[in-house]
């Protein structure tokens, strides 16, 4: 085998603060069910919207390196927040050992301002991604005059990531951090976390039907699929479905129950891992 065609049998890796990334890995799996897959969930550290960009690009790091050391094809942040602050860190550390990284954000930019009907977009997002001015810059670059109305939502992922019920209280969530976005008069909302998919329902009942909801998964995979072609790192033609694995930092069995009702796909078993093994340089 040559070395480019032993790569292409590695998997791809995919990951999160916690659940949130499923969403996504869902979209890759359907898309591409022949590639091998592992996905990463750092419940241990969840929630990361709260946190510092110095703590993110560390825990960005921490993660790329483990990734690699564990052998992987290509990279998915699957987490806006860790996209927003670390996406360049991950690069530039992944691209030492020729390994590309995709993130969200800037793929949910691009629908928004190709959907928008009246170029009023929202966005509702973590405070990390929010204060980052990753949509911002993103949306910005996007050569279409846009009116941009950004919502943080502080609690909103770790309702999801506690699982159901998802009841009155959590709609009434949705509803307050909606509110803002209706008041805009938003014909498009992007869905800046990888978690609020899950409660996509409500966010969409809230805003009304007209309202286009935008989230990664469907780019997210396309990307994938040409950076693959591109790069000669199909796993190929082998007729069978891939394998995919979970890894996460800290409650398998809780990740487990969770990740099976989002993933809506069997996750079997659930590896607890310890990232501070691939060591991290630079960051607090
Ligand atoms: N899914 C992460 C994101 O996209 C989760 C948020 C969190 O960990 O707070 O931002």
């Amino acid at each position: 085998m040559t070395p480019s065609e032993e790569k292409s049998t590695l998997p791809i890796a995919v990951f999160d603060s916690g659940v949130g990334g499923l969403t996504v890995l869902h979209e890759c799996l359907v898309s591409l069910p022949e590639e091998d897959f592992v996905y990463l969930g750092d419940d241990a550290r969840f929630p990361y919207g709260p946190r510092s960009p110095e703590e993110l690009c560390s825990h960005v790091e921490e993660i790329t390196r483990f990734l690699l050391d564990r052998g992987t094809k290509l990279i998915v942040i699957a987490c806006n927040s860790a996209s927003s602050a670390g996406l360049e860190l991950a690069q530039e550390i992944a691209g030492e050992s020729g390994v590309e990284v995709v993130a969200v954000i800037e793929p949910e930019a691009e629908i928004a301002a190709a959907i928008s009907e009246h170029g009023r977009v929202g966005v509702l997002a973590t405070p990390a991604t929010v204060e980052s001015g990753a949509y911002l810059r993103a949306l910005a670059g996007q050569h279409r005059a846009l009116t941009v109305t950004e919502v943080e939502a502080p609690d909103l992922a770790a309702v999801i990531q506690r699982g159901f019920p998802f009841d009155e209280n959590v709609m009434e969530m949705a509803r307050s951090y909606c509110a803002p976005l209706k008041r805009a008069r938003v014909d498009t909302v992007i869905l800046g976390c990888t978690h609020y998919p899950l409660v996509g329902p409500m966010l969409q009942r809230t805003l009304g039907r007209d309202v286009r909801l935008v989230t990664a998964g469907h780019a997210i995979a396309a990307t994938l699929q040409r950076r693959l072609e591109v790069n000669g790192l199909e796993t190929g033609h082998r007729g069978e479905e891939g394998a995919y694995s979970f890894l996460c930092t800290e409650d398998p069995a809780r990740f487990r129950e969770l990740g099976t009702r989002f993933l809506q796909m069997p996750v079997g078993e659930v590896e607890l891992v310890d990232l501070r093994a691939a060591g991290s340089r630079g960051y607090p």
